[in-house]
């Protein structure tokens, strides 16, 4: 199988790693010229368009940055798309579970086909692009979330709500690293198309997290709790964040398993504990 990996940010790098076989595309995609000649130059299986726009340092970037926003996660996925249907070449676009937002139709989690209820302009542009992939027949979406990885860095969860002095008690689905490139590949192999929420199953506090991370890594580690409200009264956001449960039933059917989320989760914090450097995680 050769891949083709568009995006060289977190998502894309980690992905590179794992799969060292994969190529990683060394050119950006403005136009749909541009993502023809891409197909053209690599001629790839299968492409994992792990590029987008998230905003640094923080998705408020995109509040006053829309255009880029849109171009970045609405416009080039669509251009892309376009090109892969034309050459019948099998796409995997990286999504997100944020655009759900707050409790789901379903007790037991936001559905794949669920509509999104985005607020952020980040949010909105991604569900743009899930309705439009949505139902191309050679074109899957992965909705991840929240990624945790066992080696620090500021795209990590754990790094980031360690970083925090006031941390919002919220609890949600989220997706480890690990988990994610491995179900990655096997949605690849398969070249299976429709949604993914490519997130481990079960729930986890922000609390249960910290929980560990002062159990493993930093005993002496201290925050302040407050509510997902509090985080744009206080002024630390500028939009509410999204927070939900999400079920992962496409994942199931196709027998692409992620570990529980409780046992992923502590396994990955006693890893992180190992590479953890004090000086670089109080400088972040
Ligand atoms: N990390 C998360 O927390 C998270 C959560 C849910 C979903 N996702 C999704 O996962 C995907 C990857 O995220 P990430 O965390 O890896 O983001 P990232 O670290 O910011 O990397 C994104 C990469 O995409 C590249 N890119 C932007 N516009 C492009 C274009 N027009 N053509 C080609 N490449 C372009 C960027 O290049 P430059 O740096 O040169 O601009 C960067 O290398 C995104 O679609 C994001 O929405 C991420």
């Amino acid at each position: 199988m050769k891949i083709l990996i568009i995006g060289k940010g977190f998502i894309g790098r980690k992905c590179a790693q794992m799969w060292p076989e994969a190529e990683v595309a060394d050119t950006k995609i403005f136009s749909r010229e541009d993502a023809f000649n891409l197909l053209d130059k690599y001629t790839p299986d299968v492409i994992l368009n792990a590029a987008g726009v998230r905003g640094k340092p923080n998705v408020d970037w995109c509040e006053t940055h829309q255009i880029e926003t849109i171009e970045g996660n609405t416009i080039m996925p669509l251009f892309l798309a376009e090109a892969c249907t034309t050459k019948n070449i099998y796409l995997l676009h990286v999504g997100s579970g944020c655009i759900f937002y707050g409790p789901s139709p379903d007790p037991k989690g936001w559905k794949e086909d669920d509509f999104g209820n985005p607020k952020a302009v980040y949010s909105r542009a991604k569900w743009a692009t899930d309705l439009c992939l949505s139902t191309l027949p050679n074109v899957a979406i992965a909705r991840i979330r929240m990624p945790i990885d066992y080696v620090p860095s500021a795209e990590n969860l754990i790094t980031k709500l360690a970083s925090f002095s006031k941390v919002i008690d919220v609890e949600n689905s989220v997706t480890v690293v690990e988990d994610m490139v491995n179900a990655f590949y096997q949605l690849l192999n398969l070249q299976a198309s429709g949604i993914f929420h490519v997130t481990n199953p079960g729930t986890i506090k922000h609390k249960e997290i910290l929980a560990l991370y002062e159990k493993y890594v930093d005993p002496s580690h201290k925050n302040e709790w407050i509510t997902d409200k509090d985080l744009v009264n206080l002024g630390l956001a500028k939009k509410e964040r999204s927070n939900n449960f999400l079920q992962s039933d496409n994942l199931s059917k196709l027998k692409i398993k992620m570990r529980p989320i409780k046992e992923a989760m502590e396994d990955t914090m006693v890893r992180y504990a190992k590479l953890y450097k004090p000086a670089i995680e109080k400088s972040y």
